[in-house]
């Protein structure tokens, strides 16, 4: 196990019918917010109410910007960033998905920041003060960002979609209510499942030793996913279910599971290339690319794909193990087909003639390197060879 620091500020508070809540529970933080929400789900389901409404009993007043689509964009984030500063705005209230978290952290950065957000993203430029503090009421357990540190926007005039962490944008309060997501399409239940457990192989598929605790952790965390998201796909109004996969989604991603252990993030770098240039949504991405993925690198590391293969994924260790891997990854492409996910470029809505090769080398050198970390590092002919069995 690798030396680590884990620090997670996050009040987060579970439970249904807590949205009700969110003004007497944002109370000790704040009297007046920036309220960010996304393209409309908040107002046809009626929690753009319940949420208005709690925040008028607790007497918190509210500037509000809307709007927020899936792979946000630097245009709206550059808009609410005016908004804070010409209103004097210090707290931005988030009720959304990852989507709409996202923004408003990249909101809250650029709020106390005189250039533009943006080159805080592209690492041009580091932030001078710290952020807005941010809360967050979750319409879509997925992207984790709910306690994650992370933001991760889109900039579609150059074409590209970058990531930028700060300890500083954990929400300083985030509430869960697993009756807000019986809404969700199916679509969007079999993306979240996918991206959670993405959070999770990104960390778990590693070469540290040492690492027996959150190794389990992991693996009880895959399998409740992998069970939760096959009962939705059954019954998506179970919201006994919903609220199990919820509080996976947080644990995938709030780095619990990734102390101690050199992480990867190569099919995050990978995906976020094709959400960036095709506009597709990020799960379903992961599910293409990582199969592939998985059949490049796994001799590199047998062990931890083999531990995976029998503890995760149940298969039988009573072949060699190559043989054992390809069943778990067999397994993997199964479940993905079960709950909904597209398993090719062609049915996420990839032409044939994508340009393989260019977004290779867009993801091989987003971190400023040549590889991507992870088992083993993946040079650009790699990642474009990951992108073509993908295509297949
Ligand atoms: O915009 P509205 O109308 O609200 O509709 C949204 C959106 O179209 C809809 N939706 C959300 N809650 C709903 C609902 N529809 C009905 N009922 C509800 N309760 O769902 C659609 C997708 O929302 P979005 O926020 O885009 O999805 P998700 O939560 O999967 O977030 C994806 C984004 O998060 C980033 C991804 O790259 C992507 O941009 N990620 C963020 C991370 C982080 N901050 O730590 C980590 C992840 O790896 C990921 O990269
Ligand atoms: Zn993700």
């Amino acid at each position: 196990m690798l030396n680590f620091i884990y620090c997670n500020k996050t009040q987060y508070v579970y439970g249904e019918g807590e949205h009700r809540n969110t003004g007497a529970l944002l109370a000790p933080f704040t009297s007046r917010v920036l309220l960010h929400y996304g393209g409309g789900s908040v107002k046809r389901t009626g929690l753009y109410d319940a949420v208005t409404d709690s925040l008028r009993t607790a007497g918190i007043s509210f500037v509000e910007l809307g709007g927020v689509k899936p792979n946000p964009s630097i245009e709206l984030v550059r808009r609410g960033v005016q908004l804070c500063k010409e209103e004097g705005i210090s707290f931005v209230l988030a009720v959304g998905g990852g989507s709409v978290i996202d923004s408003a952290k990249a909101i809250a950065t650029g709020a106390t920041y005189e250039g533009d957000v943006w080159d805080i993203y592209t690492r041009a430029a580091k932030p001078t003060a710290a952020p807005l503090p941010v809360a967050t009421v979750l319409t879509l357990p997925a992207a984790g960002s709910e306690n994650s540190p992370n933001t991760v926007i889109t900039n579609e005039a150059t074409g590209r979609k970058l990531g930028y962490g700060n300890e500083a944008l954990r929400p300083v309060l985030s509430i869960v209510d697993p009756t807000l997501f019986p809404t969700l399409p199916p679509a969007q239940m079999a993306y979240g499942a996918c991206d959670m457990l993405s959070h999770i192989f990104e960390r778990y598929f590693t070469n540290t030793a040492d690492t027996d605790l959150s190794d389990e952790l992991a693996e009880g965390t895959m399998r409740t996913i992998m069970k939760q998201a096959r009962i939705l796909r059954r019954e998506p109004q179970n919201v006994k279910a919903w609220g199990q996969l919820a509080l996976c989604g947080t644990v995938a991603h709030n780095n619990l599971l990734g102390v101690g252990r050199a992480q990867s993030w190569a099919c995050h770098a990978l995906e976020h290339e094709l959400s960036a240039v095709y506009d597709v949504p990020h799960g379903g991405g992961l599910a293409v690319v990582t199969p592939p993925y998985m059949e490049l690198v796994y001799r590199y590391n047998p062990g931890i794909f083999a531990q995976w293969a029998t503890k995760v994924m149940g298969v039988a260790p009573d072949r060699d193990t190559d043989a054992v891997i390809m069943e778990g990854i067999r397994r993997l492409r199964a479940w993905y087909r079960e709950i909904g996910l597209p398993q090719t470029m062609g049915e996420l809505g990839i032409p044939a003639g994508a340009d393989f090769t260019a977004m290779a080398h867009a993801a091989c050198t987003v971190h400023g390197g040549t590889t991507l970390p992870g088992v083993h590092p993946i040079n650009e002919e790699e990642a474009a060879a990951i992108y073509r069995a993908a295509a297949e």
